[in-house]
């Protein structure tokens, strides 16, 4: 069993797909840190849940962001607040006229396990169109890979491209090797 400490019930869905160990959801608050790189936020959470929760048991927690080339990486780090305060589609809007049109999404697994802290990183290329399909959440509606956003995939096809999946995927099968 691992433990996965978000609040995203989409995450963790996503992630199964992915383990073939049973994943808890773990429902605790860590605070993100502000940095100008994932792996540093995602780190500092694992860190801190393990130490909250404080019951011994490893944990994982999972940082993404949304790396917009033509805004300088905005909103990167801080994508979450910027879907929470002006959403996603202002987000396409910002691009609509920009010649490059191109972002990414990077995805950073963390583990703590009391002794060490490792990292995993996944990324997934494409370009900010206006808003399309109805799967995903956050930004997949305005994200396109190869003709299609990742709000028209399925979970299951989305992640065998998405950030997310290959950070995923490269935990588990360091996660394999250990037990
Ligand atoms: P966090 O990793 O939970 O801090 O999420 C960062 C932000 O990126 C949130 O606004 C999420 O909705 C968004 N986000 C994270 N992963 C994805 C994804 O796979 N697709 C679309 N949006 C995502």
């Amino acid at each position: 069993m691992i433990r996965f400490v978000t609040g995203n019930e989409n995450k963790v869905t996503e992630v199964s797909e992915h383990l073939d160990v049973p994943v808890e959801q773990f429902d605790y608050d860590y605070v993100e840190i502000q940095a100008d790189d994932i792996t540093s936020v995602a780190r500092a959470g694992a860190a801190e849940s393990y130490d909250a929760i404080g019951d011994g048991d490893a944990v994982i927690v999972e940082d993404s962001g949304l790396f917009v080339h033509a805004l300088g990486g905005f909103p990167g780090p801080y994508s979450a607040y910027v879907e929470e305060t002006i959403g996603v589609e202002a987000v396409a809007r910002l691009t609509a006229d920009h010649p490059d049109r191109t972002a990414h999404f990077e995805s950073v697994v963390a583990y703590a396990d009391g002794n060490r802290i490792k990292t995993f990183s996944g990324r997934v290329d494409g370009l900010i169109v206006p808003p399309r399909g109805d799967g995903g959440f956050g930004y997949d509606p305005i994200f396109e890979v190869d003709g299609q956003t990742l709000a028209e995939r399925t979970t299951e096809e989305k992640n065998e491209l998405s950030h997310r999946g290959q950070a995923v995927e490269r935990f588990a099968q360091w996660y394999r090797t250990q037990s």
